[in-house]
């Protein structure tokens, strides 16, 4: 929304949400308190905020005064109930439909802005026809958009300004080219697609599964590649230069993480089965289970190098966010592999430059000092804040997320500090092993068979 703001300055941008602390922090006069990190968006938020884009918790006025409503809301996949693990949790779509039912005036364009699944259009789209039951409000007229977002973390503003492909479904063509005169202001008119809205929202599922695919069949060479000599890098170098098969993902790492590419991949799997096409289900439902089996991978590889026992062993684990330049954690490999190495009674030290201890203590469900007594070892997790502190003592330093400062680390001054034999696993591929090896450092990165 801000990048709408930015670049149409006679439109007005709301954005409303019900939770008023998370409106607060959009509200913020330190823009350092904004609610979402992301390179380049408290620059624009500075530009705009309070001009042509406000934050606000009522939500019933901002309804009633729009001639675009965006929804983009979570759709977490579902804990319990029918598709429990697989289908999406549309609750709150469904309670965004029923206010805009209620509170909407005279004809408003209702624009999915969430990852949806294939067919929620005609939910919203029953809602919204609900109304002609409404006396009150007989006059409120709808048109359903899917205008799927493609954007990725960290890069979120620059995907915007500049983006591949701008998608709108819908089976209005007026709705549809009011959205896209939106859009003309900063993207190319031949960028901006327009299809039917089954084919808009299964696009979007379809872009994060092939997206997913291509990861774990890159790590699923890069097992095969430390088995035989070969080098993950030089492969996907060599195959990524067909311009068939092209170069970009196909970097091996611990294994796919985000909101996004598991849930949506689950969601195919479950529509697959909803139409009995099992082998279909199967296929996609095998690329997430190879990212599990990956991460379990990584863990157990550790452990093999550290003698086969990790009790009272102190491992520096650097990186927790699911990919550099992000705070979030969803989904991060480093969770179950972190896990992994608790069970095997490990005392791990973990540093992130942007995620904080309470995020790490939600996601391994434990308080930072945790007493494993089913197995009768007793394993721990500390936060480290002061890096060059952490690696007293330590038998292994494991890098899961590629932030650019751990390609800055003193390997003299970290070697002279850990416990001989010491290890450096590099599972993002960011160090250069010969840098690693002479500081008298057993080394390995992931895919790299002569490491
Ligand atoms: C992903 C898609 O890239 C976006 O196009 C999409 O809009 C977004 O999901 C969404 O649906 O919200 P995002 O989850 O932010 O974006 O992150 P990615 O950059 O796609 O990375 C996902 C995971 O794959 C990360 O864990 C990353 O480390 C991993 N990855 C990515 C690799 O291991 N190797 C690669 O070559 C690329």
């Amino acid at each position: 929304m801000a990048v709408i703001a930015i670049n149409c300055p006679h439109i007005q941008v709301q954005v409303v949400d019900i939770n008023e602390k998370r409106i607060n922090a959009w509200n913020d006069s330190d823009l350092d308190n904004l609610p979402v990190f992301e390179p380049g968006l408290s620059e624009i938020v500075k530009d705009v905020r309070n001009k042509n884009l406000t934050f606000s918790s009522n939500v019933e006025d901002a309804i009633k005064n729009s001639d675009m409503i965006f929804i983009s809301v979570n759709t977490p996949i579902k804990k319990k109930g029918m598709g429990a693990g697989q289908a999406s949790d549309l609750r709150w779509v469904e309670s965004c439909a029923r206010q805009i039912c209620k509170s909407a005036k005279g004809h408003t364009i209702v624009v999915e802005k969430s990852t949806l699944p294939v067919r929620t259009a005609q939910t919203i789209k029953d809602i919204l026809d609900s109304s002609k039951y409404n006396n009150s409000n007989k006059n409120r007229t709808f048109s359903v958009l899917s205008n799927p977002e493609f954007l990725a973390e960290g890069t979120a503003i620059t995907d915007l300004v500049s983006p591949d492909r701008v998608l709108i479904g819908g089976d209005d063509i007026e709705a549809m080219n009011a959205l896209k005169d939106i859009y003309a202001n900063w993207v190319p008119e031949s960028k901006i697609l327009f299809t039917n809205l089954w084919s808009s929202e299964l696009s979007k599922l379809s872009a994060n599964a092939l997206l997913a695919q291509r990861i774990s069949s890159i790590n699923s060479l890069s097992a095969i590649c430390e088995v035989t000599g070969a080098e993950i890098g030089d492969v996907a170098n060599a195959v990524g230069m067909d311009s068939r098969i092209g170069a970009k993902f196909l970097k091996a790492g611990p294994g796919f993480g985000g909101s996004c590419f598991k849930k949506d991949i689950l969601n195919l799997v479950y529509l697959s089965e909803y139409f009995g096409l099992k082998e279909v289900a199967n296929f996609w439902n095998s690329v997430v289970e190879l990212n599990k089996w990956h991460q379990h991978r990584i863990a157990k590889l550790i452990t093999k190098k550290l003698f086969g026992t990790l009790s009272s062993k102190k491992i520096i684990i650097l990186g927790f966010a699911f990919k550099g330049n992000t705070n979030d954690t969803r989904e991060s490999a480093a969770i179950q592999i972190c896990k992994d190495l608790l069970d095997e009674g490990a005392n791990l030290f973990i540093h992130d430059p942007k995620v904080e201890e309470k995020q790490i203590e939600n996601d391994l469900q434990s308080k930072s000092i945790i007493k494993n007594k089913e197995r009768n070892n007793q394993s721990t997790w500390t936060y480290i804040k002061n890096l060059n502190e952490a690696f007293c003592d330590s038998d292994a330093v494991v890098i899961l997320t590629e932030w650019k400062e751990y390609t800055n680390i003193n390997w003299k001054y970290v070697s002279s500090k850990m416990r001989k034999p010491a290890w450096i696993f590099d599972a993002r591929s960011i160090l250069n092993p010969a840098v690693i090896k002479k500081e008298d450092l057993n080394f390995w990165r992931i895919g790299d068979g002569l490491s």
